[in-house]
């Protein structure tokens, strides 16, 4: 079986080719550190307006800051004008970034509206500027992720992987879905294959990867690397997981109430981030991935809605705890 490996992304060496994907709410600075620990080799930052950036909004400042401990760290940066996106590149190298990834895939109604996004397939001129503005701009590795279609009708995943290639990023990721899919469906395992036989530079293939199966598909295909989105969320240590298989290992798994455990750590860590109200805000958020697996998950999840302070956070996990242990 294919076998998970070190990756070089020009300047920065990889341990693996394992690597968290962007999620706006969701891969912070408290979430990328866990996947780090769960074995990913790379983890990336949710996207930044470089627009937002400019006018010096602190929110968007706030998502640069980078912790020592979440290296290898890529920062994801979204816009629409070379002299903005130059700004944030160099910014996001300020702040400590390893890596810094254009974002040309986000369907997001909002951000495309703004230029930026996915509709940045459509007009490969204003890509291409865009994308070599930052290259030019900074002295750390800078990367392109997109889709490898707009709709079911094209495939555009080598043209833009060769464009990426031309413009000196040192890797493409691919999310091997259409821009209409959004993030559902079965990723377009032939797509991938025909950019990676497009170029030199490393693609990352992503999408749907939740075990080492589809991994190991993605590597076979030609990837030399596999991004892993929403089945990092309430499992980080995927990573671990499908490096173990994949060599012929038992992975360890998560028992519900080991996956609990790993909640309350990351709630807690988020609380020391944000502060109380915030950081529980934003661990609710992502309780359905959580709290699963066992019968009374729902009712836990809604009790966990309803609270405003870790204190009763903690109690609640507790007695969830002794409840599966009974079981
Ligand atoms: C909640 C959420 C937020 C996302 N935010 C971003 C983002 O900020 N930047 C980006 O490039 N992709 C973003 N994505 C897309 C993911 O990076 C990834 O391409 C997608 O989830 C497919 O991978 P998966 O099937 O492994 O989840 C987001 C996806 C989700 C579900």
């Amino acid at each position: 079986m294919t076998q998970i490996r070190p990756l070089r992304i020009g300047s920065v060496s990889l341990a693996n080719n394992l690597v968290l994907a962007p999620m706006a709410g969701i891969t912070d600075s408290p979430f990328r550190i866990l996947c780090l620990q769960g074995g990913a080799g790379l983890v990336c930052a949710e996207m930044v307006s470089a627009h937002a950036l400019h006018f010096g909004n602190e929110k968007s400042g706030r998502m640069l800051q980078i912790s020592p401990k979440e290296h290898p760290v890529s920062m994801q940066i979204f816009g629409s004008d070379e002299q903005t996106i130059s700004q944030a590149a160099r910014q996001a190298q300020a702040a400590g970034a390893d890596i810094v990834d254009l974002n040309a895939g986000c369907p997001v109604k909002k951000i495309n509206k703004a230029g930026a996004g996915c509709v940045l397939m459509k007009d490969e001129a204003k890509l291409a500027r865009l994308l070599t503005a930052a290259v030019k701009s900074v002295a750390i590795p800078v990367t392109l992720k997109t889709r490898v279609a707009l709709t079911h009708a094209e495939r555009l995943g080598a043209r833009l992987a060769k464009l990426a290639e031309d413009c000196g990023a040192a890797a493409v990721t691919l999310h091997a879905r259409a821009a209409v899919d959004v993030h559902n469906g079965p990723p377009n395992i032939d797509a991938l294959a025909e950019a990676c036989a497009a170029v030199k530079i490393p693609v990352i293939g992503n999408g749907g990867v939740k075990d080492a199966a589809m991994a190991a598909a993605f590597l076979q295909a030609g990837c030399a690397g596999v991004m892993i989105g929403r089945g990092a969320v309430g499992n980080p240590f995927i990573f671990q997981d499908i490096t173990d298989e994949m060599a012929g290992r038992v992975p360890q798994g998560l028992t519900p109430g080991k996956r609990l455990e790993i909640y309350l750590k990351l709630i807690e860590e988020n609380v020391v981030y944000y502060g109380e109200r915030i950081g529980l805000n934003r661990s609710r958020k992502t309780a359905g991935y959580w709290i699963s697996g066992f019968d009374y998950a729902s009712s836990v999840r809604s009790q966990l809605v309803r609270l405003d302070n870790l204190a009763a956070v903690r109690t609640l996990f507790e007695q969830t705890r002794q409840m599966l242990s009974q079981k």
